[in-house]
C-alpha cells in the first residue's frame, strides 16, 4: 500500500510539471462529436443524472469532473493522460461514485490532440 501510494505521489509529480499549451477551443458540436465517435458516452453523460432507482452512472458526468478539477493546476494534462492510457483500478478516483472501477484506454478511439481538445471542453463546464 505504501508503494502504490509512492508511486502515485510521484506519477502526479511528473505528470503536474509538465506544461502543454492550451489546444484551439472546440464548439459543442465538435466536441460533442469527437466524443460519441470515440464511444466516451457509451459510459458517460455531460450533465449529472440522479437516476431514479439509485443507481450510479458507469463512468462519472463530465459536469463533475468539470467541479473537481476546474481549478486544480495541470488537470487538464493529467486527465488527458487518464483519457489515453486508462485510470487506475486500484486507485479509483470516482469510487463510490460511479460505477465503474476503472476507465479503459481510449488511445485507440481518440487522437492526442483531440483528447486534449475534449478534456479542455469538459473543464468549461
Ligand atoms: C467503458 C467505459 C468508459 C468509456 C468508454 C470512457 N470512460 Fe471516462 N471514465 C470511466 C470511468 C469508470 C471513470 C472513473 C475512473 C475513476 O474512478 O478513477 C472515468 C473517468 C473519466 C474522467 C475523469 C478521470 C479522473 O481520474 O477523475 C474523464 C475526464 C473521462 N473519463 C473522460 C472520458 C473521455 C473523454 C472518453 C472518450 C474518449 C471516456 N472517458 C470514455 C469510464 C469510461
Amino acid at each position: 500500500m505504501i508503494h502504490r501510494n509512492l508511486l502515485a505521489g510521484l506519477t502526479g509529480i511528473l505528470v503536474f510539471s509538465s506544461a502543454y499549451a492550451a489546444p484551439d477551443p472546440v464548439n459543442d458540436e465538435k466536441a460533442t462529436k469527437m466524443a460519441s465517435t470515440a464511444g466516451c458516452f457509451t459510459c458517460h453523460t455531460l450533465k449529472h443524472v440522479d437516476k431514479k432507482d439509485g443507481s450510479k452512472p458507469i463512468g462519472p458526468a463530465w459536469a463533475d469532473v468539470a467541479a473537481q478539477y476546474k481549478d486544480k493546476p495541470g488537470a487538464a494534462d493529467f486527465l488527458t493522460r487518464i483519457v489515453l492510457e486508462g485510470s487506475n483500478p486500484y486507485s479509483s478516483h470516482w469510487k463510490n461514485k460511479a460505477a465503474g472501477i476503472a476507465m479503459p484506454p481510449n488511445a485507440v478511439a481518440i487522437s492526442e490532440g483531440d483528447a486534449r481538445q475534449l478534456v479542455f471542453w469538459i473543464l468549461s463546464h
